[in-house]
């Protein structure tokens, strides 16, 4: 390792070691003895060695299986020293080399536009021209700079401004990400020549979304020129600052880095090449310290105004009954249809398929009790009377009948809504979402043997830690408000096929709504009733109406053993393609299944 003490060189270290990798590193004399004693006190094998010393630094290479470079510098480091680095590790016939690239990727850009990389292409014709395997580790930007107040990102005057695109995905990637990746590359005797990577990459407008949600402030997206106006701005500020040719990171040079930011994308990425890593997200970057107040809702692009702005056609509403006030947005005409959302989302989770359910019905998408914009009383969070709340709805909406479909919790309140009300339900449509039976004392608090490695539900073993995390009171609201990301990030990885279909904006928008302590305690009391609402279960009558169950791969198993159990003329059907998301992952197969259910199969008009 050279580099070694540096920032990143540090970090590149460390997960080394947690790898059980054995590290040498080559310090100059002149480097400050702390560090350098930081390094021996974790078992580092430190050998000071002068970049110039030939000697010294072949000595240091002798045996070792990879020469990692974290140099820092400009051309007497980034091309001088590490060709006599390159020069050591052949000498000594060590057999990879990985150099001080971690940038973005200039192989997409041509030369003389960024200077610190035009040091990178020189150093790198020598590297390819060597006899040693080279690996180059492309991360873009370190996404630390997001927090250090940059044009891009500017908290002062509260706008992320952007050349030329403001839907262009920039890479980021952390130093600790960056890091724990290249000592996996180092340790990969079959690593190629270059592997890209980013812990995320948002748009300018996603950016700037996230910092919102993030509690720091409303941005402003701002166009602060093309990509040719950059580069003229770069060129004055070059030439009135001479001696910026001597500064690692001169002013015209940080606008180098941003031009390449804006010029170029790592894809595709190899992030998935080494299991195990961790990727920091835009939000956790920029999440402020727990215990901070989160954004308010009240007028940001995440508030229900602004959401059904996006959704041409449904509007905002409250009504308050059965001693609670709901909101709901409301849209359409024809036969009525209320949906109900499930956790950890809104009314906003049918975004994808409300507009093509509104053609033929007047939907009513309700934040249940303690979702959203709804009330989060201190009680009446078992289904039971969440289904009457939905019911004083139906009848201050003065409608007789009407087809209930609910997602996850939703469902469960749709089924009981069903099971209490049957002369109000026309059909019932539930997806993911049973109502809660005697089968969910049996889920098991340990998963099965080897169902909880990788980063994906066992369909056959699913292992659902939320249901006893949310049992506890008190300590998620405390430990969640204002992180509600990870949580979303994680369960949305580990639930959904494929989570990049629940867009960056989508995130946001959860994370927004349930940053608050309240939201937290509310939402996980549905899950603290669950054990009266299989008390309650057990009261009722088996359905007689028409009911659909729509299983996603994790859980159509499940619904096929337990729906036709309490409606036994019971449809069931599996969307396979889709984890738990459905309207996200499959909208248009969910469409399909709804409405050939709804309109008796017979395809849809219009
Ligand atoms: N993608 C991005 O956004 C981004 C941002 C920042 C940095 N980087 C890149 O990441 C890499 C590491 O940067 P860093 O921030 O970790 O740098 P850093 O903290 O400044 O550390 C630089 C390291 O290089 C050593 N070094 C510098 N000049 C040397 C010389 N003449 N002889 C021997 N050793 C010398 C330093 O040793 P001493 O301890 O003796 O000084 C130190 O170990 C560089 O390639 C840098 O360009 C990328």
């Amino acid at each position: 390792m050279a580099g070694g003490t540096g920032a990143l060189g540090q970090l590149i270290i460390d997960a080394l070691l947690l790898r059980g990798a054995r590290v040498r590193a080559v310090v100059r004399p002149s480097t400050d003895p702390a560090r350098v004693a930081g390094l021996a006190r974790r078992g580092v094998d430190v050998r000071p060695a002068d970049l110039a010393d030939a000697a010294a630094l072949t000595a240091a290479c002798a045996g070792v299986g990879c020469v990692v470079s974290a140099l820092a510098g400009l051309h007497e480091v980034i091309v001088a020293g590490q060709t006599a680095l390159l020069a050591a590790a052949v000498a000594a016939g060590v057999p990879r080399f990985i150099p001080s690239d971690f940038c973005s990727d200039y192989t997409q850009q041509p030369a003389g536009l960024n200077r610190n990389f035009d040091l990178r292409r020189e150093f790198r014709a020598r590297l390819d021209a060597a006899p040693i395997a080279a690996t180059s580790i492309l991360n873009g930007a370190f996404a630390e700079i997001l927090t250090y107040g940059t044009p891009l990102l500017d908290f002062e005057q509260q706008q992320v401004g952007y050349w030329e695109d403001a839907d262009l995905k920039i890479d980021f990637t952390s130093m600790a990400d960056t890091a724990a990746f290249t000592a996996a590359a180092a340790l990969d005797a079959a690593a190629p020549r270059w592997l890209r990577i980013a812990s995320f990459q948002p748009s300018p407008r996603e950016l700037a979304m996230v910092a919102s949600a993030a509690g720091r402030g409303t941005f402003e997206v701002v166009r602060l020129g093309s990509r040719l106006d950059l580069e003229q701005a770069i060129a004055q500020a070059r030439a009135a600052n001479p001696a910026g040719e001597h500064e690692l990171y001169a002013n015209w040079q940080q606008m180098q880095y941003l031009l390449s930011m804006f010029s170029v994308q790592s894809q595709p990425l190899d992030n998935a090449r080494y299991p195990g890593l961790t990727w920091a997200s835009a939000y956790t970057t920029l999440a402020p310290a727990a215990g901070t107040e989160p954004a308010s809702l009240a007028a940001g692009p995440y508030a229900d105004e602004a959401l059904v702005q996006r959704l041409p056609g449904l509007t905002n509403h409250y009504a308050t009954v059965n001693g609670i006030r709901l909101h709901y947005v409301e849209g359409g005409s024809g036969p009525a249809l209320v949906c109900l959302p499930g956790w950890p989302q809104t009314w906003y989770s049918f975004h994808p398929v409300a507009p093509a359910l509104a053609r033929h019905y007047r939907v009513i998408l309700v934040d249940i009790r303690g979702m959203g914009s709804s009330d989060k009383p201190a009680g009446g969070y078992d289904k039971k009377t969440m289904a009457q709340d939905i019911y004083a709805l139906v009848q201050h909406l003065g409608l007789a009948k009407v087809t209930m479909l609910g997602h996850d919790i939703g469902g469960m309140v749709a089924s009981s809504f069903a099971f209490n009300y049957p002369a109000a339900t026309e059909k019932l449509v539930i997806l993911d979402g049973a109502h809660p039976s005697e089968g969910l004392r049996y889920l098991s608090l340990l998963p099965a043997p080897g169902a909880f490695e990788g980063p994906k539900m066992d369909a056959q073993h699913p292992y659902v830690w939320w249901m006893a995390f949310n049992q506890v009171k008190e300590l998620p609201e405390k430990l969640l408000a204002g992180r509600f990301q990870y949580l979303l990030d994680h369960l949305f990885a580990y639930v959904m096929l494929d989570d990049s279909k629940m867009s960056a904006f989508d995130r946001a928008v959860y994370a927004a709504h349930y940053n608050h302590p309240a939201s937290i305690r509310a939402a996980n009391a549905w899950y603290q009733a669950l054990a009266q609402d299989v008390a309650d279960a057990r009261t009722y009558a088996p359905l007689a109406m028409p009911v659909l169950g729509i299983g996603s791969r994790v859980s159509y198993e499940y619904l096929k053993m337990s729906l036709p159990a309490v409606a036994p003329q019971a449809r069931v059907v599996g969307l396979l393609d889709s984890g738990h998301y459905l309207f996200e992952e499959q909208p248009a197969e969910v469409l399909a299944a709804v409405l050939g259910f709804l309109q008796g199969e017979a395809p849809p008009q219009g």
